[in-house]
């Protein structure tokens, strides 16, 4: 990892909140992703699994946590499973984690090496009776192939049969959502970041430019600031292709009189922050331009005046869609009729704005967190409403990420340029 040490009380303090859910005499057992092929001997950049690393901090390859609080034999209550580093293979693929190493990163005090693992695990297996084993329970999850963890639950449920078998996810998704004031002094590092790149890219933007060069200021700069790198993949879209949620092909020239959609946000320490901005290829927007961007600006500042505690995702969203309608017939979208005849189960509001407008972020950028449960003091939320209209060959969204407090949020971007004016004073600097 190319980030400063964390503080690793934040892993321990995840761990015991964890293992405070566990029922009583009971292991859970958690395993790093697979590394994966490409093509050939060739393999993608590895990501380590999300719960582990939570739990953890460990970003290295077969890895193990083993959580067994009742355990008699007190040093292996909390037990860190590395593969054990060969020296030859570390002349290829570089250094592997030393105990010392790993146990400052997790503080976990014990480690033990995955080749001798095995005879350990049976006997806390034996002595513990419920197993918690790990699955992903993202509700989009995509299920094209069995992930090492979906292999793992059928060889210990053959091993042993006869054990009650719980859920770490259940446990893991619920403590995830909320962020405790150390995950979010990470998150703001990885925040602070990508307002660099913002910036740097406001500089840089002018007619003429390619969508992929101004995708590489942002690398770039998220590199120089020891960011892993993106947290998803950049999106660049200047004129028409901002409505196209998903593009990442950002190939085209970014015409004069366009808007860029700029969809990006770093990764730093495990941890990703989530950006949108809308601006103005040539520096200044249109009065057209200008209105539709404040019709969005106004959804962006009325859903953060009622994302707090207590409202859930689902209601929320539909107050959302409420003032949408509203803003959708001020700037000529709806008409009087088209409001009043809408389908209620597919509002006419969706057709200029056909996605979420917001999501819990963290170590995931689609984070683990609730839609149908109140929020609560603690999440960490983007919202990024949009305004897509075919018709005029635009798109806008403007996303930031609110840290839930006791009676309302904490804007982690409020520094960054958001209105008009200030992204037009910002580019023209
Ligand atoms: N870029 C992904 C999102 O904003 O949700
Ligand atoms: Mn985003
Ligand atoms: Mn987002």
């Amino acid at each position: 990892m190319k980030h400063l040490p964390l503080n690793n009380k934040l892993f321990i303090e995840n761990r015991k909140r964890f293992a405070k859910e566990m029922k009583s005499n009971s292991i859970a057992v958690f395993n790093s992703n697979d590394e994966v092929i490409t093509n050939g001997d060739a393999l993608y950049k590895f990501v380590q699994n999300s719960n582990l690393y939570w739990l953890t901090g460990i970003d290295q390859e077969d890895t193990m946590l083993i959580l067994f609080p009742d355990n008699i034999d007190k040093k292996y209550r909390e037990v860190l499973v590395l593969v054990r580093p060969n020296t030859l293979k570390e002349k290829w693929d570089g250094h592997r984690l030393r105990i010392d190493e790993a146990q400052k990163i997790s503080g976990i005090e014990t480690i033990v090496w995955l080749d001798s693992l095995d005879a350990l695990l049976q006997s806390w297996i034996h002595n513990a009776d419920n197993i918690y084993l790990d699955t992903d329970e993202n509700d989009r999850k995509p299920f094209h192939y069995e992930t090492r963890e979906y292999k793992y639950i059928r060889q210990m449920k053959k091993r042993y049969p006869l054990h009650k078998y719980y859920r770490a996810a259940k446990i893991a998704k619920e403590l995830r959502a909320v962020k405790s004031p150390y995950e979010i002094e990470v998150m703001q590092q990885a925040v602070d970041i990508t307002e660099k790149a913002f910036r740097r890219v406001m500089q840089f933007v002018k007619p003429g430019v390619y969508e992929y060069e101004i995708e590489a200021e942002i690398i770039h700069e998220f590199l120089r600031n020891r960011a892993s790198g993106e947290g998803y993949g950049t999106i660049i879209a200047s004129g028409d292709r901002a409505r196209t949620l998903h593009y990442v092909y950002n190939n085209e020239e970014c015409k004069d009189g366009e808007l860029i959609l700029m969809d990006f946000g770093a990764r730093y320490g495990g941890y990703n922050a989530d950006l949108t901005r809308t601006i103005p290829v040539n520096g200044k927007f249109t009065k057209r331009q200008k209105e539709i961007y404040n019709a969005c600006l106004h959804l962006h500042h009325y859903a953060a005046s009622i994302l707090k505690p207590g409202i859930s995702v689902n209601v929320y969203h539909e107050k959302i869609g409420d003032e949408a309608t509203k803003i959708f017939n001020k700037i000529g979208l709806l008409s009087a009729s088209e409001i009043k005849n809408e389908d209620k189960e597919n509002r006419a509001y969706r057709k200029y704005l056909y996605h979420g407008v917001s999501h819990h972020l963290g170590i995931d950028v689609h984070d683990y967190g609730t839609r149908t449960e109140p929020l609560k003091e603690g999440m960490l939320l983007t919202i990024e409403p949009g305004i897509y209209i075919e018709e005029e060959h635009i798109g806008i969204r403007i996303e930031n990420n609110y840290w839930l407090t006791k009676n309302g949020n904490k804007d982690l971007m409020k520094n960054f340029p958001i209105t008009a004016e200030e992204i037009e004073a910002a580019m023209k600097k």
